[in-house]
């Protein structure tokens, strides 16, 4: 299925017509104007305005239809109640893309007005960005049809906003930062193209190598999920994803009109896709700057050198938060640094120069890291001291990191006073940046390792077995719980569903008698447990609906009486359809295995460990379906609780792969049976490794019918 929009003519337009265009210079529709003819766009460009006249030196056309010329893009600026028929206008000129700035729909609630506009627009062939954006660039043809800052520094990061304020706040200080843009586009409602569709896009863009995403709630996740995992190697996707405090969340939701997305399953996604997800905008830029212009890291061994033992003790511990390994073969570092090292210095790792260390000692060392091929990447630390030299230093940097950057990471990272101020400001001029700070240097570090981490996976990645579930049968049991009105499906209905999901489950037998329970345990085998089977009994431990360990006959009629007397006391209008007699499992660890139908991004399924502080502790990992092999592996990893599955205190290694086996199975379920909205196996009880794991309870939940 391709649902691919060719966007050519809104990224490269061959003409472009600002409707609203105004000579007022304090009005959003003069600064779009001026800031396409001020920045090199060399399309033709029509200025509309019922008014007619002149603006900037260009004809003002009344009406987009009496333009002569096509047009491929139309920017709308003219308040909400005129858009409509401007569009109506566009169609009949048959523009092909409608940036629409206005605000005032659907993020305040005029879905009405929003829908009738989009609907109108697809029907006549046209596809609309916004409303509600601030506009795009475009380096490809020099287009800044925006009303943000005028000046924007061409490169190769794009970055798709669904803050449109936060997106001009963004051109800003990438100008300040010296960082170069492929394109800068905000979404706003996402009344029609989304982030979707303008990734894949930018995907496919030669000039991008990484794209920055501000992301507060996602409208088609499924879609976003797709492309993202399918990225090329070499193009780095760096997400903000906000709205993840409940209060941020209420914000966000308010802020655009769209619901955020559920924060655990995104952090999943994340993992899942490989795409970095930044807590701050300052991350971000770090990350994507990093990302852009230096290669890779090819092994674990990163040196740091620095002429402050402060310093670099700081830089290792950042290094260890961000998972940067460092070097730690000292013979081999003695050897390198031996000759550029005082007698008090340490050519251990960090490599302390001391301050003894001008820019001619500290120009050596770092020339011998870098040539070395042992050194995979290098932080280059320095402190401001009394033999501090800034010119020459600065000299240096920008030749080090000229010289050197495209064949290895090199980081710098700078402490002092103005003396370094004014290195880090002469250096960022030239295109080299130095950090102010080496846990951002480390961070920055950290991104491409992790990256470099992924990509190798991908290399080294197993086979998925083919998982079959037999889906006629598994939905002739949904349509019969369909048929009687009910979105639940009876424990039989959902042990049914595990078994034809290929699952193993304990023994058991749904008994309407006490008689029925007494011959249902003599037929399972003794010790077994009864329970409650009641559609309006949810927890049925609390209403005395359960009783485990049941050792005879006895005991089973004892049970059988007491569930009975409690439920219909407890409950006396619930509807009773028997008592479960299950055979009773033994204890293992408790895990809990789900999928849910996420809003935003579609069936997804978790992994955690179960028992009683499942909800507390909140310890579970997410991926989006379908879930592959090492999906799989890396959700059972990736829990906090991970050792105790490897085993504590001498205990046995669990059966981790009965418990992959159940997730891919239960992922197969969510992909395929689009009916099902929740599936909960709680416990999946797991037992030493060979021994296999076991699904004790199993909860299903139906889609709401219309959905
Ligand atoms: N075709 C073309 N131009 C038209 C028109 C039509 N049918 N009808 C009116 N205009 C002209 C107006 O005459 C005016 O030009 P003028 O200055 O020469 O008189 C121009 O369009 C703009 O109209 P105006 O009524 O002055 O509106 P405005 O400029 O004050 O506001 C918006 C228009 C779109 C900027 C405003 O409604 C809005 O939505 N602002 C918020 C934008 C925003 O924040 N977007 C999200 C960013 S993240």
């Amino acid at each position: 299925m391709s649902d691919k929009v060719d966007l050519k003519a809104l990224f490269e337009p061959k003409s472009v017509a600002v409707v609203g265009a105004s000579s007022n210079p304090a009005k959003i529709g003069h600064k779009v104007l001026s800031n396409i003819l001020n920045g090199g766009y060399h399309g033709e460009v029509y200025p509309v305005n019922p008014k007619g006249g002149e603006i900037l030196g260009l004809k003002v056309y009344k009406r987009v239809a009496e333009i002569e010329g096509a047009v491929d893009l139309a920017v709308v600026v003219v308040p909400a109640p005129i858009v409509f028929d401007v569009v109506q206008d566009c169609a009949a000129a048959k523009v092909k893309f409608l940036i629409i700035i206005t605000s005032g729909f659907s993020e305040v609630g005029n879905r009405k007005e929003e829908k009738k506009i989009v609907d109108f627009a697809r029907k006549h062939g046209m596809r609309v960005l916004g409303p509600n954006v601030f506009g795009m660039y475009s380096a490809k043809v020099s287009l800044n049809a925006s009303f943000g800052p005028s000046k924007i520094l061409p490169g190769k990061i794009a970055i798709i906003t669904q803050s449109g304020a936060l997106g001009g706040a963004m051109i800003g200080k990438s100008v300040v930062d010296r960082i170069g843009l492929s394109a800068i586009i905000s979404v706003g409602n996402k009344s029609d193209l989304d982030e979707a569709d303008l990734l894949q896009y930018l995907k496919e863009d030669e000039q991008t190598r990484v794209v920055l995403m501000y992301i507060e709630g996602v409208k088609n996740g499924n879609k976003l999920v797709r492309i993202l995992k399918d990225m090329p190697e070499d193009k780095h996707v760096v997400v903000i994803k906000s709205g993840k405090s409940k209060r941020g969340a209420l914000a966000a939701a308010s802020h655009t009109g769209s619901l955020a997305g559920s924060d655990n399953v995104f952090n999943g996604i994340a993992e899942q896709c490989g795409i970095l997800r930044a807590e701050s905008v300052n991350e971000a830029f770090n990350w994507s700057r990093a990302l852009s212009e230096l290669p890779l890291v090819e092994g674990d061994n990163t040196v740091i050198i620095t002429n402050g033992g402060g310093l670099g003790v700081m830089c290792a511990d950042a290094c260890e938060k961000y998972g940067v390994p460092l070097m730690d073969d000292s013979v081999l570092l003695q050897n390198i640094f031996k000759d550029v090292m005082p007698e008090f210095g340490s050519a251990r790792n960090p490599v302390d120069l001391t301050g003894e260390a001008g820019v001619e000692e500290y120009k050596t060392s770092l020339k011998k890291a870098l040539n070395v091929k042992e050194i995979n990447a290098v932080l280059a630390l320095y402190c401001e001291t009394g033999i501090f030299e800034p010119e020459g230093m600065s000299k240096m940097v920008v030749e080090m990191d000229q010289i050197y950057k495209k064949n290895k990471p090199i980081l710098f990272s700078m402490l002092g006073g103005e003396k370094v101020e004014e290195i880090i400001d002469v250096t960022r001029k030239k295109g080299t940046y130095v950090f102010d700070d080496v846990y951002n240097a480390a961070s920055a570090l950290g991104a491409l390792y992790r990256r470099k981490r992924f990509i190798e996976e991908l290399k080294h990645l197993e086979n998925t077995p083919d998982i079959i579930i037999n889906e006629m049968a598994i939905r002739r049991v949904i349509s019969k719980a369909r048929s009687e009105d009910r979105r639940f499906l009876m424990p039989d209905e959902a042990k049914e569903i595990m078994k034809l999901i290929g699952l193993t489950l304990p023994r058991w037998r749904i008994a309407r008698s006490l008689d029925e329970a007494v011959s249902f345990a003599e037929e399972i085998g003794y010790p077994v447990v009864l329970k409650i089977v009641s559609e309006d009994i949810i927890h049925k431990t609390d209403a005395g609906g359960v009783a485990l360990d049941l050792e005879n006959k006895n005991e089973v009629i004892d049970a059988y009486q007491a569930i009975m007397k409690s439920c219909r006391t407890k409950f006396p209008k619930a509807r009773i359809r028997g008592i479960e007699v299950c055979e009773m499992v033994p204890r293992g660890v408790e895990t809990i295995v789900g999928g849910t139908f996420d809003p935003s991004f579609g069936p997804v399924v978790m992994f955690g460990l179960g028992g009683i502080y499942v909800e507390t502790l909140k310890d579970v990992t997410f991926r989006a379906v379908p879930l592959a092999l090492n999906d799989a592996k890396k959700m059972v990893r990736g829990i906090n609780a991970y050792p105790i599955l490897l085993g504590v205190r001498g205990e046995k290694r669990k059966d981790i792969e009965g418990i992959v086996d159940v997730l891919l199975r239960v992922g197969k379920l969510m992909e395929k049976i689009e009916d099902v909205s929740d599936v909960e196996i709680n416990p999946l009880m797991v037992y030493e490794y060979g021994e296999g794991v076991k699904v004790v309870d199993v909860r299903i939940l139906l889609k709401e019918e219309d959905v």
